[in-house]
């Protein structure tokens, strides 16, 4: 049995868990979610690297974790995903190397600045012969020393690297079936995950990444539409936004206009998150390798907010679903959904870290 911890550093809190691995069976032992202070991070970029260690360290501690190897996610926009086609080649260095030379020409980073990584998400024929499609990810290399950093100021040891998307996708994808894997008449699965500041539109075909884009949005900009239109305090706005939601029946016993200023101010706020998924799939279908959308998962902690699967559906047009991100352990540890949402980087981080085949 052996034991693997990850971290997700978010704008407005630490999520970590620790999940334990027998030769078949994943099963999450330890959960944390630790509010922090805003402004340490911002759209994923690290402002304050002190007191996000100091933080880390905190939550640590108080949630007891047994190891100090632990696994990152990254996102921000300094991190670049592209998908791109070469010829089969067999030998894994050239292979590499070819990916690495084509990357460079189509990402806007030197590549001796750039930490890459890519994923091969299959073959296909064309006029000239089987070629192999791959997603390739560079991100600044002065962005994943600062993020080490940070972890390394907390006493922990980073073992690996991934990007959050990635981890997402993993999360709540179940994997693909022995029998359709690769066909390519499987269908595509969006992923919208939405935090506090930043949201990942993710397309999935097999459990992999065939894009992704971060958009700046997130639910602290639900929770200042609300403050701004009931002119109150981001804490006050924050449990009304919680207790009211954006559509359907509220938790509280709030009166009748204030359910209706709250709902109508949650719904103009929640238009640009309408618009940048639109924009973002508009995109993926006009790539020449696009499937058609079976349907759109939601997820991360502003999935929470009442009715927004429905406002989701409504402005999209498509099916939205609220997703389940501990749904690929084994043994889930009692971890309720609404938990899950806000640690689904986590998890999604940890199951890498513990075979990735999961
Ligand atoms: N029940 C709820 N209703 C509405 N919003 C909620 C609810 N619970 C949590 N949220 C919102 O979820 C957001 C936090 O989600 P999450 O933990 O995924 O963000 P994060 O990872 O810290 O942020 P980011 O990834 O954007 O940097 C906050 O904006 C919070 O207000
Ligand atoms: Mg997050």
């Amino acid at each position: 049995m052996s034991n693997v911890v990850a971290l997700d550093l978010g704008s407005s809190a630490i999520a970590a868990v620790e999940v334990s691995t027998t030769r078949d069976r994943v099963s999450l032992t330890n959960a944390s979610v630790e509010p922090i202070p805003s402004g340490l991070l911002q759209d994923g970029e690290i402002l304050e690297p002190e007191e996000l260690a100091e933080c880390v360290r905190r939550s640590w501690k108080t949630a007891g974790f047994s190891g100090r190897r632990v696994h990152l996610g990254i996102a921000n926009q300094r991190v670049l995903v592209r998908v791109i086609d070469l010829p089969v080649i067999s030998d894994p260095r050239e292979r590499r190397a070819a990916v690495a030379f084509e990357a460079q020409e189509q990402m806007p980073i030197p590549l001796d600045q750039a930490v890459m990584d890519f994923q091969p998400i299959g073959l296909f024929a064309t006029e000239q012969g089987q070629r192999e499609r791959f997603v390739v990810v560079a991100a600044h290399r002065e962005m994943i020393d600062q993020l080490v950093g940070v972890v390394r100021h907390a006493r922990l040891q980073p073992v690996g690297i991934d990007l959050q998307a990635f981890a997402v996708l993993r999360a709540l994808m179940p994997p693909a079936s022995v029998l359709d894997e690769g066909s390519p008449d499987t269908e595509a699965q969006v992923i919208v995950h939405v935090g506090a500041e930043v949201t990942h539109v993710i397309v999935s075909v097999d459990r992999n990444c065939h894009f992704t884009r971060l958009v700046n949005f997130g639910g602290s900009s639900l929770t200042q539409a609300v403050a701004q239109r009931m002119e109150c305090s981001t804490e006050q706005a924050e449990a009304l936004k919680i207790t009211c939601g954006l559509l359907g029946d509220p938790h509280g016993d709030w009166d009748l206009e204030t359910i209706a200023e709250v709902q109508h101010a949650l719904a103009v706020a929640a238009r640009p998150l309408v618009r940048e998924v639109v924009r973002s799939l508009d995109y993926y279908r006009s790539q020449e390798f696009s499937r058609s959308i079976d349907r759109v998962i939601l997820s991360g902690g502003t999935a929470l907010c009442l009715g927004l699967d429905r406002y989701l559906q409504q402005g999209l047009g498509m099916d939205v679903e609220i997703g389940d991100a501990a749904s690929q352990l084994d043994d889930r540890g009692g971890m309720s959904i609404a938990m899950a949402h806000r640690a689904s980087v986590a998890i999604g981080l940890a199951l890498d870290g513990a075979g990735g085949q999961r």
